[in-house]
């Protein structure tokens, strides 16, 4: 079955950024014009996902809320002929939005979890609000892509790939990589996941980014893995636990991804994504 829903966790506190996010989520922060999270509905619907559920906490409804239909806005750019800006705007009237809030930030998997009544589809597509794509094809759509091309049977867990510098392999869950997909070109089958290893402990410099084709099993299993780490529960534990008992992958993605969740990184970001303006 195709993928036609996403769940975007983007409830965390953004601790990174503050005091600025006392005031407004990381996830609005400008690139050229339009928000980070701007960036990954956009990667959502051009993959062909229209129904998209935000996980927020308390105070960032901001973030729905510039995606909802403005009736009396688009009536005022018609009359004006702001043509450009009016489809701007209508194009998220295409999707279908839902809003879930986390009470307390309790993990990614925590974050997903709220979310679970909402998912009737047998596998769904989570994208993290740190991560953007840049090139011909996004993370998502190279998931949907090697999802598509999987038997029913292998079409478990695909996680997107990036290869690390040592730096960052601490921030990052890793991975240890088993057989190749025969025909499914830089798709590979997963053997163990470490979350933020030291770089001696790391099994590889694969890093996951972001991205994630999960089933819902992977979604039901997350209430029974918590706590393990200070109380967080987080999606990673969840295919851990799976390894061995469904197809976990991993698709090495093409293409220019940057992590917008620190400073240095959304400064880079705009850079790269802004330099043709
Ligand atoms: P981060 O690990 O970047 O956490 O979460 P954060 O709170 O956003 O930022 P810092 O570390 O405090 O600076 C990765 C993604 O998971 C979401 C975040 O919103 C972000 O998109 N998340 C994390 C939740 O939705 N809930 C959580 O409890 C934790």
């Amino acid at each position: 079955m195709p993928i036609t829903q996403a769940i975007l966790p983007v409830a965390g506190l953004g601790t990174r950024f503050l005091p600025w996010t006392k005031s407004v989520a990381k996830e609005m922060l400008p690139i050229g014009n339009q928000p980070i999270i701007a960036k990954i509905v956009d990667e959502c619907m051009d993959a062909g996902i229209k129904d998209i559920c935000f996980v927020i906490s308390h105070g960032k409804e901001m973030i729905p809320t510039y995606f909802y239909e403005s009736p009396e806005l688009e009536a005022e750019l018609k009359k004006r002929g702001k043509t450009e800006q009016l489809e701007h705007l209508l194009k998220y009237n295409e999707a279908d939005f839902h809003v879930v809030y986390q009470e307390d930030q309790l993990g990614d998997g925590h974050a997903i979890l709220q979310a679970a009544d909402w998912i009737n589809s047998e596998h769904v597509a989570v994208l993290f609000g740190d991560d953007i794509f840049s090139g011909e094809h996004s993370g998502i759509a190279q998931l949907m892509a090697a999802h598509d091309a999987l038997t029913s049977d292998d079409q478990g867990a695909i996680l997107a790939l990036e290869k690390l510098e040592d730096s960052q392999i601490s921030q990052k869950g890793i991975v240890e990589v088993g057989s190749i997909h025969a025909t499914i070109e830089r798709l590979q089958s997963i053997k163990s996941l470490v979350e933020k290893p030291n770089l001696e402990d790391a099994p590889s410099n694969l890093g996951i980014v972001g991205r994630y084709i999960v089933p819902r099993s992977t979604i039901d299993l997350l209430p029974s893995v918590g706590a393990s780490h200070g109380g967080e529960i987080r999606l990673i534990d969840a295919l851990i636990e799976q390894l061995g008992s469904i197809p976990i992958h991993g698709l090495e993605c093409t293409g220019i991804r940057l992590d917008t969740g620190t400073p240095e990184g959304y400064a880079r970001a705009v850079q790269v994504l802004t330099a043709d303006l």
